[in-house]
């Protein structure tokens, strides 16, 4: 996996872990932020590539940062690293959905500790950072939340914004500044069947785009594929508003 710093400013930076070199499990992306040598980690990702995200962060920043880390919801890809992350510092304070912490303690974590989020969400402190947790939930799992870091204008948003793309893919749909709405186009179909597929429910969908389309956001940050930024952020967000979701009824 390669990283890439995204965001940089006095002590407060952001990582991007991306393009795994397992092509067996979903291609997933791990993020970071570190906050005066205090580091959070974003859907620290599953146990396969445990050894791949480890070693790519180990070069950035010193694992013993690592103070906490956020799930944004359940699934393996996203939280089954966590009892290895546990074996390496069970000083790690873990996040997630209150709904969610006695289901991921069966990754084999009796040990850790993990605070349970309520639904309205709140704020994590990282350093001398306030990072605000999102309420975005059935999007797609029934609690799930997303991060917003109001310094930074970075919104990382789980599963939402997620395009399967093939192996060496790039960690940005475009970074150019020129404005290039054909990247966009040509990202976005490698997004439409996991949207349509995978969230469940348009209401909750339409309760997120006008959520995020008050915040100021320079980076969307999926857990699957690229970073959208510039005018891509609210490409993606209007997209998302017009698609119909659910598809497996039909
Ligand atoms: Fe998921
Ligand atoms: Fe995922």
């Amino acid at each position: 996996m390669k990283t890439e710093k995204f965001f940089s400013e006095g002590d407060h930076s952001w990582y991007s872990v991306y393009d795994q070199d397992e092509a067996r499990v979903i291609d997933s992306n791990v993020y970071a932020v570190q906050v005066d040598g205090h580091t959070l980690l974003c859907d620290p990702g599953g146990f396969e590539i445990f050894p791949q995200v480890f070693s790519a962060l180990a070069d950035v920043l010193p694992p013993s940062s690592i103070k906490s880390a956020f799930v944004s919801h359940q699934d393996p890809d996203i939280a089954s690293s966590l009892p290895l992350w546990n074996a390496c510092s069970p000083d790690i304070v873990w996040h997630t959905s209150k709904l969610w912490v006695s289901f991921i303690r069966h990754y084999g974590a009796l040990d850790a500790n993990i605070q349970g989020l309520p639904d309205e969400g709140g704020e994590l402190v990282v350093g001398t950072s306030r990072i605000q947790v999102i309420p975005a939930h059935y999007l797609h799992a029934s609690a799930n939340f997303h991060l917003y870091d109001p310094t930074a204008k970075v919104l990382f948003s789980g599963d939402v914004g997620a395009a399967l793309l093939p192996p060496g893919h790039a960690a940005f749909v475009d970074r150019r500044d020129v404005d290039t709405p054909a990247a966009f186009d040509a990202h976005i179909k490698h997004a439409e069947f996991f949207h349509r597929r995978w969230m469940p429910s348009n209401a909750a969908k339409r309760n997120w785009c006008e959520r995020v389309s008050k915040l100021q956001i320079d980076f969307l940050c999926p857990q699957h594929g690229a970073i959208y930024t510039g005018k891509n952020v609210a490409r993606f967000i209007d997209w998302f508003d017009q698609l119909d979701v659910g598809s497996a009824l039909g």
